[in-house]
Order: C-alpha cells, then sequence, then structure tokens
C-alpha cells in the first residue's frame, strides 16, 4: 500500500461525513485499464469464472433489480457485447474485478488513497471490491440497494445516477432494509416514479463522480452513448455493524415482534445492536468449535462468491 496520495479522487476531504451522499470528481477516465479494449479482454476472463452479469436495455427503474438478468436477458458473450456496446441494447457489469491480479492494482490505488481520508472518521476499510459497468445508449439499472459504500466514477459516456439518503424510510422502508440485510433479498424495494423528486441527481460526465453510502437507493438512466462507469466499494466496522442492526430488527420482526422505527428509542438500538454483536460472535464461535471454516470478518477484498450483486 502506498502513502503518497495521488488525488485520483477530488472530495472535500475534511469534512467528509461517511453517511453522506456527495459529489466527487477523479482522474482515471483516461486510465488504460478502463478503456474499451481493455474492458473487452478482463470481460473474456471473467466471463469463464462466472463474474459477468447482463441484462439487455428491456430492464427499467421498476425491474426487480435480482431478476433483471432473466427476465430481460441478454445472451450475447461479453467479448460480442462490449465490441458492439453502440448497438448491442445491453447493460453488461464486470463483477468483483479486485479477483483480477491486474485490477486489483487499480482498485488498490484508488481505496489506498480513499482510506488515507476514510479511516480518521470511518475506520475498518476491509472487503474491497471493483465493479464496472459497459452499457449500450439509454440502458437503465433498476431502483435498487447495495451494502457497500461506493464511489461510483464515470469513465466514458453521460450518465444520470439518482440516490436517496440511506435514511429515507420512503424510498426503501426499514423492512426492506432489514430483509435485505438478513437474506440479502430485495424483494420489497419497490421503484415508484414519484420517487425521483426526493432523489439527489448527478448528471455525471467523465471525470466526475459520486460517493454513495452503504445502502443509499440508487437507480441509473445511461444517456445517448454508450458509458463506462467504475464503482469502487468498501465496507467499514461502522457498515457491519449497521448491516447486524437491521438484519437482527429484521429477525425481532420476522418473529412476530416488530421492533420500533429505528431512531425513536436510542437505548432499544443500543441493546438491539449490543445483541446483534453477540449474536454473531457467538455463532462463529460455535461453527469454529465445530471445526468449520469461518471466513474472516474483516477480509481485506471481497469474495467473488459472497454476493454477486452489483453496485452500480
Ligand atoms: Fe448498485
Amino acid at each position: 500500500m502506498t502513502n503518497a496520495p495521488s488525488n485520483l479522487l477530488q472530495l472535500e476531504w475534511p469534512g467528509f461525513d461517511p453517511w453522506r451522499i456527495q459529489a466527487v470528481a477523479h482522474r482515471l477516465s483516461g486510465h488504460p485499464l478502463l478503456q474499451l479494449a481493455a474492458l473487452i479482454e478482463l470481460g473474456r476472463r471473467l466471463e469463464r469464472r462466472g463474474l459477468v452479469r447482463t441484462h439487455s436495455d428491456g430492464a427499467s427503474a421498476g425491474t426487480p433489480f435480482n431478476d433483471a438478468p432473466s427476465l430481460h436477458p441478454n445472451a450475447r458473450s461479453a467479448a460480442d457485447t462490449l465490441g458492439d456496446i453502440r448497438d448491442a441494447r445491453a447493460w453488461m457489469s464486470l463483477l468483483n474485478v479486485q479477483t483480477d491480479p491486474v485490477y486489483r492494482q487499480l482498485v488498490d490505488a484508488v481505496l489506498d488513497e480513499a482510506s488515507l481520508h476514510t479511516e480518521r472518521v470511518d475506520p475498518g476499510m476491509h472487503h474491497r471490491g471493483g465493479w464496472i459497468f459497459i452499457s449500450s445508449p439509454h440502458a437503465v439499472t433498476p431502483f435498487h440497494i447495495d451494502k457497500e459504500h461506493n464511489f461510483i466514477l464515470q469513465i466514458h459516456g453521460r450518465k444520470r445516477v439518482y440516490v436517496w439518503d440511506h435514511r429515507d424510510t420512503v424510498a426503501v422502508s426499514e423492512r426492506a432494509r432489514g430483509r435485505f440485510h438478513r437474506m440479502h433479498e430485495r424483494d420489497l424495494i419497490r421503484w415508484r416514479e414519484e420517487l425521483r423528486e426526493r432523489a439527489h441527481v448527478f448528471d455525471l460526465e467523465p471525470g466526475q463522480g459520486a460517493y454513495m453510502p452503504s445502502t443509499s437507493p440508487h437507480m441509473v438512466e445511461n444517456g445517448d452513448e454508450p458509458s463506462i462507469t467504475v464503482s469502487f466499494t468498501y465496507f467499514t466496522d461502522a457498515t457491519r455493524r449497521e448491516a447486524r442492526l437491521h438484519a437482527f430488527r429484521d429477525w425481532l420482526h420476522s418473529g412476530g415482534v416488530p421492533p420500533p422505527p429505528l431512531g425513536r428509542y436510542p437505548r432499544f438500538d443500543r441493546a438491539v445492536a449490543a445483541g446483534a454483536h453477540a449474536l454473531v460472535g457467538a455463532h462463529r464461535l460455535a461453527q469454529r468449535l465445530l471445526g468449520r471454516k469461518v471466513a474472516p470478518e474483516r477480509a481485506a477484498y471481497a469474495a467473488a462468491h459472497l454476493f454477486g450483486g452489483a453496485p452500480d
């Protein structure tokens, strides 16, 4: 890891709030690993490992995110699709690019630099990941949430990114968020056109981007040109705590004990968080005692099999 900032990302770092949606500028648009020819080769490599997610431009804001590839299939290979992206009428994500040795260096270059600033206010960066999105004109990423903090950076073309606050229970209810954290299901996350009025809207051009805190709902509409976008993602100690809290609250709800809205009774929230932490610790200890392999909670990089989602 390097300690020398190279200003790949430009934010108002001194006032950085890890739970606030904010604009980002970057210097990655000309990076050789993010040009189409290199991405076609990366697509070939990742496709062999099942690390490509794709659907057609038939998907809309309201398409269930998890089901978009099966509801609107794109049957062409990664190389065929990417080589013809202007006319392919497709959306494609190259998943977990940090598992590729060449692209891991890019993920580290960006997140090493970010961590010099984020660790001060949001310590424990782990499960680093990289995701590259190549899409045809007017393709849409359906409305959804992801677990990671996300620097989403526009490399080529233009797109409009809608982002909602992670505490916006009108956009995504607490129950939907809890179910996502507990079961990684997004079936209670539902798009409505009127949500557009509540969103932060970023009209991104190359060199621009946004920071989206963990579980900020988002939806993306591509412009008139093919688009290349890259996301650098990570978890922190705080995102892990939040995930446990929401998952445990959902477990209470599913057991017939619906918890009060988050924040109404801070002492109750703290007790639930402590209970969730103790339960996870006990479960992990039990697994070890049974001789089972337990993945480290703070691995440096995300594992390709973890979620199979796509933080675009
Ligand atoms: Fe996403």
